[in-house]
């Protein structure tokens, strides 16, 4: 089907970062325009009677649009805003929380403006990189074009820590010299699928998990010494080894090539050991401004037994465990309950408990044996809240609940059922992914007495 080029007036932003343009058949959602904007506009596809296009022409600037530090941001699709200026992207972030509050027919609340970042580049303390080869058969990384498997080779990514780009340079380097292949999706053969790299904010630690399309491949040894030699900062180096035609990154088996299979991190003075499979939150500057808000909201004291449902590698609980008199946290990734009890006993905290299990389930257990909280803190995936939490909440009826979600829709869709109990007393968006349409949010509910 071959589709027009139009012009029209940018109105909005989506929540998923595009321009919203309203054309008399219906709405074009493009990407990198701005409200204010005019541009021809060239669509490029249909989907759930919606058009979709990319900018052919700026007709009109906003006052807003600034030149990107990355030249490859439009065609990555990875920094939605890299275009729009800092200010503007946290005024859209505060008015993306906003919407889906009214459309979620939450009425007379205030949203506080968007927690900024001081550090909005290069804050990313993990990312995942594909390897390939170029058309002219170089070693490439990069990230995929937006919608595609085609590799845009980037060497330096605006968003991510500074220190990963030298060990990336360092393995392209290597598997020169080692005669490594990247894989090919197609014929299924080569060796280096992804590189994945996790950086400590506070120690100098990092762990690279090398994704590989064989478990055994020749020179490994003098290959692991070779790269940890050129960057010694590797604190430990995983291979995980994924054989699948998919296009799911990781497989199921791993072992650690070098040094322990975990590094250390820090939030709000907790140590927390970190292992490849685990949850961490991506922004170590914009994680400490989120659980300390969570924590004011929470107005936590030594008498109190709280809960904390989908705890990853306990670091709310952790945080939260000096102000209470225990904390239980709850998750359903066995290695992030384990590094939960370690990450427990490394701080001498004596007063949490880490339970394996659907959220869901094993809070109604708990309630339905008579375990009493007071506090409830709760940070599910995008998916948000099930249906057996929410009614378990609200049959608890704890005095407090902090919502911390990294989706505004799902958010407001729960708190939405929740408010039959709880009044909404603070929602605060904070920016833990500058220059993405992403935005994390707490939110503080306190029972109607
Ligand atoms: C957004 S993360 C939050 C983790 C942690 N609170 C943090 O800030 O690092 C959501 C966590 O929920 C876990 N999870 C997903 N579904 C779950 C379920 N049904 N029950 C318990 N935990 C779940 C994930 O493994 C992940 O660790």
């Amino acid at each position: 089907m071959k589709f027009d080029r139009v012009t029209g007036k940018c109105v909005d932003i989506s929540f998923e970062g595009k321009g919203v343009v309203k054309l008399s058949y219906g709405t074009v959602f493009v990407d990198g325009l701005f409200p204010g904007e005019e541009a021809e506009i060239e669509i490029e596809y249909k989907r759930a009677g919606s058009y979709f296009g990319k900018v052919h022409r700026l007709i009109t600037k906003s006052k807003d649009r600034i030149q990107p530090k990355c030249g490859v941001c439009t065609a990555c699709g990875g920094c939605q805003l890299q275009q729009l200026s800092y200010p503007a992207q946290l005024e859209y972030k505060t008015k993306k929380v906003k919407d889906a509050f009214r459309r979620n027919k939450i009425e007379n609340i205030e949203v506080f403006p968007c927690i900024s970042a001081e550090k909005p580049y290069e804050y990313r303390n993990k990312i995942q990189v594909p390897i390939g080869y170029d058309p002219h058969g170089h070693i490439v990384s990069g990230f995929y074009r937006r919608g595609t498997h085609k590799i845009i080779p980037i060497e330096k990514c605006w968003i991510e820590d500074y220190r990963a780009g030298k060990i990336i340079l360092e393995l392209k380097k290597l598997m020169k010299e080692f005669h490594y292949a990247p894989y090919n999706e197609d014929t299924r053969s080569g060796l280096v699928r992804h590189c994945l790299i996790r950086t400590s904010a506070h120690y100098d630690e990092i762990m690279v998990t090398l994704v590989t399309n064989k478990d055994e491949f020749r020179g490994k040894n003098n290959f692991v010494k070779e790269w940890i030699k050129r960057c010694p900062n590797i604190k430990s180096l995983i291979q995980n080894i994924n054989t699948r035609d998919t296009n799911v990154i990781l497989g199921e088996k791993e072992r650690t090539l070098y040094g322990p299979s975990f590094i250390k991190d820090s939030i709000l003075g907790v140590d927390f050991l970190i292992s490849s499979k685990s949850f961490f939150q991506v922004n170590p500057e914009q994680v400490e401004k989120l659980y300390r808000k969570a924590l004011d909201f929470a107005d936590l004291d030594k008498s109190e037994n709280i809960f904390d449902a989908y705890c990853g590698i306990g670091t709310i609980s952790l945080c939260a465990a000096k102000y209470v008199k225990k904390v239980t946290g709850v998750e359903i990734v066995k290695e992030a309950i384990i590094d939960a009890k370690k990450n427990a006993k490394i701080n001498s905290i004596e007063n949490a408990e880490f339970l394996l299990g659907d959220a869901g389930e094993v809070f109604e257990k708990l309630v339905n044996g008579g375990e009493k909280y007071s506090t409830v803190f709760v940070d599910p995936p995008r998916k948000g809240l099930d249906q057996k939490f929410i009614d378990t909440l609200l049959r608890l009826e704890p005095k407090k609940v902090v919502y911390v979600s990294c989706d505004p829709e799902t958010l407001a869709r729960d708190i939405k059922l929740l408010s039959e109990k709880y009044l909404i007393n603070a929602v605060q968006p904070v920016d833990m992914f500058p220059m993405t349409f992403h935005v994390e949010t707490v939110v503080n509910l306190i029972l109607r007495k």
